[in-house]
């Protein structure tokens, strides 16, 4: 008796999961509708806004807009990677050229943005391609501003502003951010994001 509530406790969770995995995609469908193109498998939880107009992503793309809204926007080109993940409140400004990484994983309110909006000293408005690069993780309020690009599998530690290159296998942080330094990943890990100490990416 206690083995079939435990199969029915367990079917239960699953079933959860799957319709919960189903809102999701039918979610994305909708948010994910201004895009040129999406990949398989693309998962939104909540309400966030997309509209860039020249955007593909690619296969496991997943958005999480619940208790802040995460914003992609603007008329450049915004090109993103497989198994990429955009947490809640993240802000992407895409007006010339964004390239993002698979593997790539975004947090909480981070800030990229390829131009800086306003011209400084009568010059003209800074604007410049940012890349990411695979299995890298931006942390939680970090700011990526333009004409940078970040390493495979580079770490940006929460509250970085990257203001310059950098290098792959990096943990950078600080204002601003500065190398910390060199990481060194066991064999056979693709991204600095991992959930496990060793997980079977
Ligand atoms: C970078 C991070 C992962 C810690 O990595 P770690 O390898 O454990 O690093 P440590 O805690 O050993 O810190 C190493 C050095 O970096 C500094 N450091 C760590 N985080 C920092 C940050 N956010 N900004 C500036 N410096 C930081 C530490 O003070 C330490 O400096 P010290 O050697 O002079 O004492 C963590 O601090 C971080 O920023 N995580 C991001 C979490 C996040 O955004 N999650 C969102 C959910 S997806």
């Amino acid at each position: 008796m206690g083995d079939l509530r435990e199969r029915f406790e367990q079917r239960k969770i699953e079933a959860k999961f799957y319709w919960s995995f189903g809102k999701q995609r039918t979610n994305a469908n909708w948010h994910l509708r201004h895009c040129k193109s999406v990949g398989a498998q693309a998962t939104v939880l909540g309400r966030p806004t997309v509209d860039a107009s020249d955007m593909e992503v690619g296969d496991h793309f997943k958005v999480w807009s619940t208790h802040k809204r995460t914003l992609v926007t603007g008329w450049g080109r915004l090109r993103v990677g497989d198994r990429v993940f955009f947490n809640n409140g993240v802000f992407i400004s895409c007006v010339h050229e964004i390239i993002i990484g698979s593997d790539v994983a975004i947090a909480n309110d981070a800030y990229l943005t390829d131009s800086d909006s306003h011209g400084v000293e009568g010059r003209k408005v800074r604007e410049a391609p940012i890349r990411i690069g695979d299995g890298a993780w931006i942390g939680a309020r970090a700011v990526i501003l333009p004409g940078v690009t970040i390493g495979r599998r580079a770490l940006v530690a929460a509250g970085a502003v990257v203001t310059r290159d950098v290098p792959d296998d990096t943990l950078v942080g600080g204002n601003p951010a500065r190398v910390i330094r060199e990481l060194v990943y066991p064999e056979g890990v693709t991204r600095a994001w991992h959930d496990e100490p060793f997980p079977s990416v």
